[in-house]
């Protein structure tokens, strides 16, 4: 299993040390425009190799595209990160010509490849890429729900006060502060509605701080997370590379789920060898499919900017 992640920053250093780490692939490959900075990654990350007990070898290069092909999956970070104060779609600009010339790049010398696209405003680099490449839909995936998700999850537990494997939790809809829908009416403590034990006014904060994850991180850090990014995209190719099937809300092509078409925003995918296996309709209530739909116009305006 050969897995080339673009972008040596700190989401996609993130994302090569969790893949990494986790001893699934046989290979990672990091590419960055930065002269020498991919190599600079990938040695350093090497030589925790015997600190961390992996096998991956992780090779860096500067732009060099032969050196990913015939990867099984590719990973989308470059691009510039948002500074305090700033949304998600107001990258679109740059980020959209990066993600352009990236895709078309990887998909060359991988054509058989799955892309995991991280870059923001993310539902729409996934449309973007979509569009670009000529490849069935179940291989371009967007990461945001798995992200979003967990940081739900982090909410919760701290709301509950509650260890964090207790708590499930699942956030569909666009990966933006205002189109996030944290699915709270499905959200359980082992089995048990969480409804059970937080008021109406705690679980509202809880949404809240969940739909703001992102840019209250972007504020305290002075750019945007890498962790968490990091370890979402690994949970994701780990669930590809070794066929779990596991559920992850992922940003794919709808055509007609959830009553919604020609847009990629996220919603519970089973992800295995072949990307996405399946699309999971989920029976919402009518609240919640009310804030989804709202969240799909979000997404559509700003693929609007894109033409595409
Ligand atoms: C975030 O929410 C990178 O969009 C990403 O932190």
């Amino acid at each position: 299993m050969k897995i080339t992640v673009v972008g040596a920053g700190a989401v996609g250093a993130s994302c090569a040390e969790y893949i990494a780490i986790k001893n699934f692939a046989s290979e990672v490959v990091i590419l960055d425009i930065k002269e020498g900075f991919a190599e600079g990654k990938a040695m350093d990350l090497m030589q925790t190799s015997s600190l961390n007990n992996f096998d991956t070898k992780i090779i860096g290069t500067t732009n060099d595209y032969l050196k990913t092909a015939d990867s099984n999956i590719c990973i989308i970070t470059s691009g510039i990160p948002r500074k305090p104060g700033m949304t998600r779609e107001e990258l679109i600009g740059i980020n959209a010509g990066i993600v352009r010339e990236v895709s078309s790049n990887l998909i060359k010398y991988s054509p058989d490849t799955i892309i995991i696209v991280v870059s923001n405003p993310m539902d729409t680099m996934t449309y973007l890429a979509y569009k670009t490449l000529d490849i069935p839909k179940n291989k371009i995936i967007g990461m945001g729900g798995a992200l979003d998700s967990a940081r739900f999850k982090y909410r919760l537990a701290e709301a509950l006060n509650a260890p964090i494997s207790d708590v499930d939790g699942m956030v569909i809809g666009g990966h933006s502060d205002k189109g996030m829908v944290p699915l709270i009416s499905k959200a359980t403590r082992n089995s048990v509605r969480v409804s059970n034990f937080l008021s109406e006014e705690r679980l509202n904060q809880v949404k809240e701080d969940t739909k703001v994850g992102g840019a209250t991180l972007t504020k305290l850090l002075g750019t945007s997370a890498w962790y968490a990014p990091g370890a979402a995209v690994s949970a994701l190719v780990h669930s590809i590379a070794c066929n779990h099937n596991k559920i992850f809300p992922c940003s794919v092509l709808l055509e007609g789920e959830y009553g919604l078409h020609d847009l990629c925003i996220g919603v519970p995918v089973t992800l295995g060898k072949n990307g996405i296996e399946k699309i999971i309709e989920l029976d919402l209530n009518s609240q919640d499919l009310a804030h989804l739909k709202e969240s799909a116009k979000g997404v559509k305006k700003t693929n609007s900017i894109l033409n595409l």
